[in-house]
């Protein structure tokens, strides 16, 4: 079996969610930060920078920007500032540091915290609590990307063993974390946390899925790569599952490898974008 990287997934993932980023959530936040004479951003699980360099390159505000990213994973940040130094220039300094995103403090109030494929690993109120404390008042938030509910794999091998991979791929997420995160609807979750909290109004929101499928060249990019690693996942999670007969998985698994390998494998997760502010 490969040892599949997760910094090239992270990189192999970057066209996968250029296309899949909601537009009028990026439009919206795009006006609403045209009014800044500056802006500070805090990237929350930057991973390797890939957001941070598609915030300059396409444009996501046009003055003077400070841009900071964390990640707790060492190899990640290592990468990000590898990848920054070609980004920054005298109205762009992007900075990135290991630290976690639930407790670290800014020098200074940020403008806009920026999470895109974090939200679902974290406890709502923990993280909401504590960007409002390092957001300056009526600060935005901007998190994308985030799982819900909905995984797709197309061609169908068998309906019934293919809806059970999915249900309790989905119910692994669930179970995950204690009940802690938003697990496998975090997306819809996350939307009705945040209309139901007093000090925020919602500015946009709006799907950000995955869409994933190969055209007459093949997949494009890394997007192979970014398909393997994502039934890589798939297996880690499930294999050994008491309710999953272990080589009717490991048949699956290599069906959707080969799928991949033969240009056949179209995959689709359903996502959501939202951006909103304290109030
Ligand atoms: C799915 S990856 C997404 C990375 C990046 N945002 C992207 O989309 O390419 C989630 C990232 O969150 C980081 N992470 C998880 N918990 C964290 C925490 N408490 N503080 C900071 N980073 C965290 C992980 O190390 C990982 O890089």
């Amino acid at each position: 079996m490969p040892d599949y990287s997760f910094a090239r997934y992270l990189s192999a993932k970057k066209t996968v969610d250029d296309r899949a980023l909601n537009r009028v959530v990026w439009k919206t936040l795009q006006e609403q930060l045209q009014q800044l004479p500056m802006c500070h951003v805090l990237e929350v699980g930057a991973g390797a920078g890939t957001m941070a360099e598609r915030v300059a390159d396409w444009h996501l505000f046009n003055g003077p920007m400070i841009y900071t990213g964390i990640d707790t994973n060492i190899h990640s940040i290592q990468l990000a500032r590898h990848h920054a130094k070609t980004r920054t220039h005298s109205d762009l300094q992007v900075h990135f540091q290991v630290a976690d995103a639930l407790t670290w403090q800014p020098a200074q109030p940020v403008d806009l915290i920026i999470a895109n494929a974090f939200m679902d690993l974290v406890h709502f109120p923990t993280a909401m609590d504590h960007f409002k404390h390092i957001l300056r008042p009526a600060g935005f938030f901007y998190f994308t990307i985030t799982f819900d509910g909905v995984t797709m794999l197309e061609p169908t091998i068998d309906t019934l063993i293919d809806t059970k991979i999915e249900a309790l791929y989905h119910a692994d997420m669930d179970a995950r974390q204690n009940g802690t995160t938003g697990g496998s609807y975090a997306g819809r979750r996350l939307l009705q946390y945040v209309l139901q909290r007093a000090d925020v109004d919602v500015l946009a929101a709006g799907a950000s899925d995955w869409i994933v499928y190969p055209n007459s060249a093949g997949y494009e990019h890394d997007e192979a790569y970014f398909l393997h690693f994502i039934i890589d996942t798939m297996d880690q999670a499930l294999s050994g599952h008491p309710e999953l007969d272990d080589d009717l998985l490991a048949e699956w698994v290599q069906t959707r490898h080969s799928q991949i390998d033969n240009g056949a494998l179209i995959y689709i997760a359903h996502q959501i974008d939202l951006l909103g502010q304290f109030t």
